[in-house]
């Protein structure tokens, strides 16, 4: 039994009765599917949609007013038995769904990290959907694989990363959904390189790392995760590191991986990448770096000093889908030799057999990551990078990075204002000098205004506020605008 009856009273916006009743009499039938003219003529109206949605989404408060179960109230709590027109999924779109959207597309979204999207990327997400192929196997669409190979290999050399990581050579990058699994599926890797029993098996990571590396730890069995202190600038502390190390063979245990993080969440810190690379050599770790948000900066060389020493590193992880203008879900996977990836990830059943896999010429990416299924997300990064054009990824990249660093040279002249961190790509992380109170209150004054948004954090038990400069559509004027706000309530 439905709370409400979605299609009573609606009118469409063309005033078409007809063409309601046209539309709704096709698809209310066997085959039930939308006829091909309807689907033209509302993928038209669904990308004017999008495109107005874009266009003034800056002028939308960024946070819906909603109370936790609102949005379900108005909706039905069953499925359609019958077939309902299109117009009144547009309707109820408009109408229930948009009033509960934060809209991470404004301008105004300095929360978090961005999570960027960008025309050519929606575009390239709406071709494969429209394929909807599966390119778990080379043979199950080949175009697929090479093109991300392709893709995986053209982000080498952007970012500048190790000439080795390319799929030409030892080594390969594969798009995954989220860093969260490509971090997984590290330490999955990594602790098939060690024997012994998951007890003594040990995992290291800087105290400041994402919360996906417990998470990731947990998943793939280790019973025990160090976190290991920092630095002044919340960079890990690469001596601590090692005594820990040192104190764990000592204790009959089993180092077995550590991560590097190339931007942590809370300040974007950068470890020490190198020193941390030579320690994973010295005793054998399996060296893991996450560089999801700042991955992105990479294209531009001015910011390559930060992930110096990343020819030591067994695997490494980005994410398009933060900085890099392409939707989620999209992010790089690289390991510098594929052998242990795929010796661990491979298994190999009759019905996925075929030739083109025994010839050995060929990549099979259902071997690369936990999920047999794979959809086609190469397609709008390439989409994408062929849009923007290398240059034009950079502008953006140096762009976002000048208003950060501007905007944390306001903070620092301000008397009542005071940085906690360095801003080395687009964060910029202060606090209040009254303490948590003010800080909680400043962030919650800018969050009111209802067209910008940050995220406040916590660290050493002490609140910040975290500004993120990055959204694809923020510009200077949006960043003056943020700085009077943040002044006039400082
Ligand atoms: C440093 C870092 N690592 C990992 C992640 C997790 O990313 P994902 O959502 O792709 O799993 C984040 C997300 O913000 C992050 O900042």
């Amino acid at each position: 039994m439905s709370r409400r009856s979605p299609a009573s009273g609606h009118r469409p916006e063309d005033g078409s009765q007809d063409s309601r009743l046209a539309t709704r009499d096709a698809a209310a039938k066997p085959p039930y599917h939308m006829p091909f003219d309807e689907f033209r003529r509302h993928g038209h109206e669904v990308v004017d949609w999008v495109a107005d949605y874009l266009e003034s989404v800056g002028d939308r408060p960024i946070t819906p007013d909603v109370k936790p179960g609102d949005i379900r109230a108005l909706l039905p709590e069953s499925a359609p038995e019958r077939p309902e027109p299109f117009e009144d999924v547009m309707r109820d779109l408009d109408e229930i769904i948009m009033p509960g959207i934060t809209h991470w597309q404004s301008p105004g979204w300095f929360g978090f990290f961005p999570a960027n999207s960008s025309p050519p990327s929606i575009l390239g997400e709406l071709v494969s959907a429209g394929l909807s192929t599966q390119g778990m196997m080379w043979s199950t669409s080949p175009a697929a694989t090479e093109l991300e190979s392709v893709v995986a290999d053209w982000l080498v050399d952007l970012l500048g990363l190790p000439e080795t990581w390319k799929t030409t050579g030892p080594g390969g990058g594969v798009i995954q959904m989220s860093a969260s699994d490509s971090t997984h599926l590290a330490f999955v890797i990594a602790r098939e390189q060690v024997e012994g029993p998951a007890e003594s098996k040990v995992l290291y990571a800087s105290n400041q790392s994402h919360s996906s590396i417990e998470k990731g730890a947990k998943i793939a069995g280790f019973k025990q995760v160090r976190l290991i202190g920092i630095d002044d600038e919340y960079a890990l502390d690469a001596d601590e590191l090692r005594r820990t190390i040192v104190d764990d063979l000592a204790a009959g245990l089993k180092p077995t991986t550590v991560v590097s993080n190339i931007g942590t969440t809370g300040t974007t810190a950068v470890d020490p990448v190198r020193s941390i690379g030579e320690i994973a050599r010295e005793y054998g770790l399996w060296h893991h770096v996450d560089a999801a948000y700042a991955g992105t900066a990479m294209i531009c060389e001015e910011f390559r000093h930060h992930q110096d020493g990343l020819e030591l590193a067994d695997s490494y992880t980005f994410n398009p889908h933060k900085w890099m203008f392409t939707n989620f879900d999209c992010n790089l996977f690289y390991v510098a030799d594929r052998k242990p990836l795929i010796d661990t990830m491979s298994i190999l059943p009759p019905y996925l057999r075929d030739e083109a896999s025994e010839s050995g010429q060929v990549i099979n990416y259902r071997d690369w990551h936990i999920p047999l299924g794979r959809r086609f997300r190469a397609l709008k990064l390439w989409f994408v990078i062929r849009s923007y054009g290398a240059e034009g990824i950079r502008y953006h990249v140096r762009e976002h990075h000048r208003l950060a660093t501007d905007l944390a040279a306001r903070v620092e002249r301000h008397s009542s204002l005071e940085l906690i961190a360095p801003t080395p790509f687009g964060l910029v992380s202060f606090r209040h000098v009254d303490g948590d109170e003010a800080t909680n209150a400043l962030a919650a004054a800018i969050n009111e205004s209802g067209w910008a948004h940050v995220s406040p954090s916590t660290i050493e038990d002490r609140r910040f506020v975290r500004v993120s400069i990055g959204q694809t559509y923020t510009t200077a004027e949006h960043v003056d605008r943020l700085w009077d706000l943040i002044a006039a309530h400082a």
